[in-house]
Order: structure tokens, then C-alpha cells, then sequence
């Protein structure tokens, strides 16, 4: 006899294609569309017979300000039994810009290994983009941007500091170990996704001639191991502006931290912009704790007012299961991911736009329609 889906418990985990995730709602409207996501992922797990748990966890601006707790000790090694994470917003009016970047978001990146964010940049039918003239054939391609390090590494320091005199450093971090994983994650990633096969680096070893040559020397040579993939380089500065004049020309690009970040709200705005994005921080390392997030911020004005778009947390929950498929080895998984991805693809053109508040439905209408096109 079959088994009917299970609700797993932790203690009992049925298959090992059952879920635990992990869901940081966050701050502002970050509630409001993890809970789109969650109402999407139960159905996809539904249809497919995955068993599904999932845990709310208080982290964000508001936990913050009550007890003054970011990531709280046992935090980080309790999310570590999940399979995944699906992270709302962090970002609150009454807290300083940084604290909770740092302290939560950064944290957990650094803290879990996730070294690759993935950013697929898509545009979806019915969505309108800046730009005059491309259409959803014109703008599909996928970012991946190293997660670790570069900048973000958090080394640096003031001397003499609130005097006429100060001095601030701030070091960017390459190391060959941390370029070269995310890479050859680029290059399989290429080659899985099977579509022009085309790998673009985009760095700036004309100004940047050590990290970026370390970056450089280490592309060349995994390349070698992916015959079929076409190598590419562009400058980050000239990327900016072939990704608005020529979006089709891109398949996958890998870059480095911060250009990542950079570029990948150029490429947001192109598929739509804050609405749809999505962006998935990624330790693909056998058992490697993942986390998935929309793009866009807290939003607190419109918070409790079923306005927010939660097209990128539905996003969000596609890649989820896409990866952590990918991760387990599951193609049922992986299939769970595609099913969600067809069932935005069939309702976007429903939607009037993606803006908060003008998508001629609320919030939680949207997670309906996106349900029953599942
Ligand atoms: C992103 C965000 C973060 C980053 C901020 C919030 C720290 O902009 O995920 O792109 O810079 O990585
Ligand atoms: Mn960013």
C-alpha cells in the first residue's frame, strides 16, 4: 500500500527525500510572503508526496530591540538540522543600517559555508521590464556570485579615528580555495542548465591585478576540465552595460562578492525588479544548509496590509526545492521545483504588475493563484 505524505518530526524522519525547513520570516512585510511560500511549498510537497516540516524562528529587528538577541547562541547549530532555510527580510526603521545585515544575514551565510549565491535572472511573461524592446526570451540568465569572501570578509580597521588624521582600510579576501569552489560550481551549473553553455567571468584585472588575476589564473584552468562550456570574461564596468543593451548575450556569469552584489540589482530590475527576484545563499556540500530568500526588503509601510508581492518568495521556495534536490541527489525534488517554477511562469501574466499594491490582487491571492496553477 502506498503511503500517504507524512508530517515529519525531526525524530522521525520517513524518507530522505522528507523536508525540514527552517523559516525566518523576519521583519516588516518578510512574514507576510514567507507565508506565501510556505502555503506553496506544503502544496508542491502534497502533490509529490514529500513529507514536510517547517519551523518558525524569531529572528530579526524586532527580537532584537526586545531583548537585544540577533543570533542567539544554539541558533546557528540548531538551524543546521534543517535541510534548508527560507528567509523572509531583515531590516527595521528603529535599527541602524548594518547590525542586522551583519549580524544575521552575513552571519549565517559565513557561519553555514553557503559560498554560492545563486541569482537567476528571468524575466517571467506578463512582467514588465525597463528595458524598450526585450521580451522573456531576451532576459534569462543566472548569476553566481562568490559568497564568502572579497570584501565582505570584514577585515579592516580605523587609525586615528575622529581625527583630522583617520585612516580606514577596508581588505578585500581571495583565496584560491574560496574563487576556485565557486567556479567549478559555475561551470557544472553551466553545463547542467545545457543552454548556450557559455560561462562569462566578470572581474577587473585591469585595475585589480592580484585578487583578480587570482580569480583569472583559477578560471582559466578549471576550464579546462569543461570543454563543452564556452569561457568568457567581461570587465564589471562593461557587463553594466551589455546587460542592459544586449541581456540575451548572457548565460551564466560568476563573479566575485561585491560585483555580485552590484550587478545582481541591475538584474533584478531588468526581470522586474523587487517583486519577482530571488535569490538562493548556497552550501552545496553534501548536507550543507541552504537559504533562500526574495530580494526585495522589509517594506514596513506596507506591513499587515496584503499588498506585498510574493512572487519572489514563491521564487524562493522553486529554487529551494531545485537545490536541495540537487544537494540529496532527489528528482522528485528537483521535479517539486520545476512543477513551482511552471506554476509562476502560468501566473504572472495574470497578475496587472508586480508593484505592491497594483498587482490587482492581495498578497494571499496571489499564493492562491500560484496553488491552483500548481
Ligand atoms: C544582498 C544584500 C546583502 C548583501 C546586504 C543586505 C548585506 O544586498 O543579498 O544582495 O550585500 O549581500
Ligand atoms: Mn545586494
Amino acid at each position: 500500500m502506498a503511503t500517504s505524505p507524512k508530517l515529519i518530526d525531526g525524530t522521525s524522519i520517513v524518507s530522505n527525500r522528507d523536508l525540514k525547513i527552517a523559516v525566518i520570516g523576519g521583519d516588516g512585510t518578510g512574514p507576510e510572503v514567507t507565508d506565501e511560500g510556505v502555503k506553496v511549498l506544503k502544496a508542491a510537497c502534497q502533490r509529490e508526496k514529500i513529507g514536510l516540516q517547517t519551523k518558525d524562528f524569531d529572528l530579526g529587528g524586532d527580537r532584537y530591540l526586545r531583548t537585544g538577541e540577533i543570533l542567539p547562541d544554539g541558533i546557528v547549530d540548531e538551524l543546521r538540522g534543517y535541510h534548508a532555510i527560507l528567509l523572509g527580510a531583515i531590516g527595521h526603521p528603529d535599527v541602524a543600517p548594518g547590525i542586522l545585515e551583519r549580524g544575521l544575514l552575513l552571519s549565517l551565510r559565513f557561519a553555514l559555508d553557503q559560498y554560492i549565491n545563486l541569482r537567476p535572472v528571468k524575466l517571467y511573461p506578463g512582467v514588465e521590464t525597463p528595458l524598450a524592446g526585450k521580451g522573456p526570451n531576451d532576459i534569462d540568465f543566472v548569476v553566481v556570485r562568490e559568497n564568502t569572501e572579497d570584501l565582505y570578509a570584514g577585515i579592516g580597521g580605523f587609525l586615528k579615528k575622529g581625527t583630522p588624521d583617520e585612516v580606514a582600510t577596508q581588505t578585500a579576501i581571495y583565496t584560491r580555495k574560496g574563487c576556485e569552489r565557486c567556479i567549478r560550481w559555475a561551470f557544472e551549473y553551466t553545463r547542467k542548465r545545457n543552454k548556450r553553455k557559455r560561462l562569462t567571468l566578470v572581474a577587473k584585472t585591469n585595475v585589480l591585478t592580484f585578487g583578480h588575476d587570482l580569480w583569472w589564473r583559477t578560471f582559466q584552468e578549471v576550464a579546462k576540465e569543461y570543454p563543452d562550456v564556452q569561457p568568457d570574461y567581461n570587465h564589471v564596468d562593461a557587463c553594466c552595460m551589455w546587460m542592459v543593451k544586449n541581456p540575451e548575450y548572457y548565460d551564466v556569469i560568476v563573479t566575485t562578492n561585491m560585483f555580485g552584489d552590484i550587478i545582481t540589482d541591475l538584474a533584478g530590475i531588468l526581470q522586474g525588479g523587487m517583486g519577482v527576484a530571488a535569490g538562493g545563499n548556497i552550501n552545496p556540500d553534501p548536507g550543507g544548509v541552504s537559504m533562500y530568500e526574495p530580494m526585495g526588503g522589509s517594506a514596513p509601510k506596507y506591513t499587515g496590509k496584503n499588498v506585498i508581492n510574493p512572487m519572489a518568495a514563491i521564487g524562493a521556495v522553486a529554487m529551494l526545492l531545485s537545490e536541495t534536490g540537487n544537494n540529496k541527489g532527489d528528482k522528485t525534488l528537483v521535479q517539486a521545483g520545476d512543477r513551482v517554477m511552471k506554476a509562476i511562469l502560468a501566473t504572472t501574466p495574470k497578475m496587472k504588475t508586480q508593484a505592491a499594491g497594483r498587482m490587482g490582487y492581495g498578497t494571499r491571492e496571489v499564493g492562491d493563484l500560484v496553488v491552483s496553477a500548481l
